[in-house]
């Protein structure tokens, strides 16, 4: 389906700054479709011809829609246009039709004209018209709230057709917005309330102020309960603000633990402020969670920190062993053990220090390599080099990667370059001195990275497949296991040993990246 700027710039001429007007529109018309029980959609005149162009469309929670069938891309003309029409070039609300019906669906229509005002604050021009239609099925004699609702939704449509709503939207905001359902305070141009939803009173409730709203003055109230009488609070402010006519950010207030959010808007239909619309969420439970999520971060980063510690004293058991074996083979064994469980350390100190379930890589591969060249210092020194970087990956496939690079760095050391006299020369093709490169890339949600050396190559009759001793099957076994990747060893084109892998990494919902 086509978006709202999509189908604008396919079939009318709206400049970008109308678009613009057009999403905050649909950003914030729940409200007004809520609040007029009605289906709003918002229609563009199509070039030239004399057709209509539905570009968004919005049911209301409150009450059954007039149109079971989505009505965005409908082009209409002729005579089903001439209320939009009357609206649009005359600039004013049109109302004043019989109703109509939508197969067995009764629906009154209305049309208010969507204008933009320039920037200097001039009245500007008609840009669009809200189509506002009602499915009279089930309609009824009013209730309190409903009457109030429509009358609320009325100005709003007026403020609309004056280019005042809705208002500018203030930075960080998102249209997560309370909405009516949440809760509705209604003062008059003195601030004192006139009408409050039963949600709404049962935010104040919350709060601790048990009365009835109606007749607070409400800026007052939001200061008592924040517990700064004098000061003005921010919540109070706004509510003062919006009395001028301006419209200020949401706000929360926090009082007898329990957290409200509220929006304050200006109502001035046809230019004179007569009063504010005020939007409360009780929003406890969420600001409860966001806690527990804090709490729930910290206490995974501490648990890296405590794995780190166990696997670091587990290496420093098996390296205490080590050192009191006869045995050499026994003791190379135990060594090499101690660098596999160090490996996975540092892993969980990277976690343990970041925020998230993910690790920036490439600091860590570094200190693994540095790491495999110590340990390996024969009498060749070998270089390691790192292109391109591994950016950052989620914890489980980091694990497993660097048990992974960790054995290939120490093949290509202990194997690529053994010390000299015991098989021949280091560097057969004499090609410069000793180094392993580690390269790294991403590329369509996937991880390629190659470990290669320019030592003395695979041995002969070596099986590729299967081969290899307990670290090629750690490492084979990770790959096809864990990483569900693919690895491939192989002499390099100009001599060597190349390892070359591919991970995908779009499977984890921890990893947010692009590659
Ligand atoms: N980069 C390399 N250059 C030359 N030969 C290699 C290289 N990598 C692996 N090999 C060969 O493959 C064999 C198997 O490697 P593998 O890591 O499985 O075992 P290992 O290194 O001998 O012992 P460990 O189990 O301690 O790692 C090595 O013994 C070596 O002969
Ligand atoms: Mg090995």
């Amino acid at each position: 389906m086509s978006t709202l700027r999509e189908l604008a710039e396919e079939h009318t001429q709206l400049r970008p700054a109308d678009i613009d007007h057009l999403h905050r529109i649909a950003g914030d018309w729940q409200l007004l479709s809520d609040m007029s029980f009605a289906d709003l959609l918002l229609w563009v005149p199509v070039d030239g011809d004399g057709t209509f162009l539905c570009v968004a469309q919005v049911r209301p929670t409150t009450a059954p829609t007039a149109y079971l069938d989505d009505q965005v891309g409908r082009i209409i003309g002729g005579p089903e246009v001439a209320h939009l029409e009357v609206a649009h070039r005359q600039g004013r609300i049109w109302r004043e039709g019989d109703p109509v019906w939508y197969g067995d669906v009764p629906a009154r229509h209305e049309a208010i004209p969507v204008r933009l005002r320039t920037a200097d604050g001039e009245s500007g021009e008609v840009i669009a018209v809200v189509g506002r239609d009602t499915n009279l099925s089930t309609a009824r004699t009013p209730s309190q709230l409903e009457l109030n609702y429509l009358t609320t939704a009325d100005d709003l449509a007026q403020m609309i057709a004056d280019g005042t709503f809705p208002p500018p939207r203030h930075p960080g905001e998102t249209t997560s917005a309370p909405r009516v359902g949440d809760g509705l305070v209604r003062l008059d141009a003195n601030g004192k309330v006139t009408y409050a939803s039963p949600n709404a009173q049962s935010a104040y409730r919350r709060m601790g102020y048990a009365s009835h709203l109606v007749g607070e003055d409400l800026a007052k109230l939001h200061r008592r309960l924040a517990g700064d009488p004098l000061e003005g609070t921010d919540a109070g402010n706004a509510v003062l603000a919006a009395l001028r006519g301006e419209a200020p950010p949401r706000r929360e207030i926090d009082a007898r633990g329990a957290t409200v959010l509220t929006r304050a808007l200006p109502l001035m239909p046809a230019g004179v402020p007569i009063g504010v619309l005020v939007l409360v969420r009780d929003i406890t439970e969420v600001r409860r969670r966001d806690r527990a999520l804090i709490t729930k971060d910290a206490t995974i980063r501490e648990i890296h920190h405590r794995v780190k510690n166990n696997l670091q004293t587990v290496a420093a058991l098996l390296r205490l062993q080590a050192r009191r074996v006869g045995m050499p083979e026994a003791r190379v064994a135990l060594e090499e053990s101690v660098r596999r469980v160090a490996s996975i350390a540092l892993v969980h100190e990277t976690l343990s220090m970041s925020s998230d379930e993910a690790v920036e890589f490439d600091g860590i591969v570094d200190r693994v390599a540095s790491a495999a060249t110590e340990v390996a210092a024969t009498e060749v020194t070998v270089g390691m080099r790192r292109q391109g970087s591994f950016g950052v990956l989620p914890a489980e496939i980091a694990t497993s990667l660097v048990m992974v690079l960790n054995e290939l760095l120490l093949n290509a050391v202990e194997h690529g370059f053994p010390p000299t006299g015991e098989e021949g020369p280091a560097s057969p093709d004499g090609a410069g001195r000793p180094e392993v490169v580690v390269s790294a890339h991403r590329f369509r949600k996937q991880l390629h990275v190659s470990v290669a050396d320019n030592g003395r190559g695979l041995p002969e009759q070596f099986d590729a497949e299967r081969g290899g001793n307990l670290g090629l099957q750690i490492v084979r076994a990770l790959i096809t296991g864990e990483l569900r990747g693919t690895i491939e060893l192989r002499n390099g084109a100009t001599g060597g040993t190349e390892a070359v892998l591919v991970v995908p990494l779009a499977r984890t919902p921890t990893d947010r990246l692009t590659p």
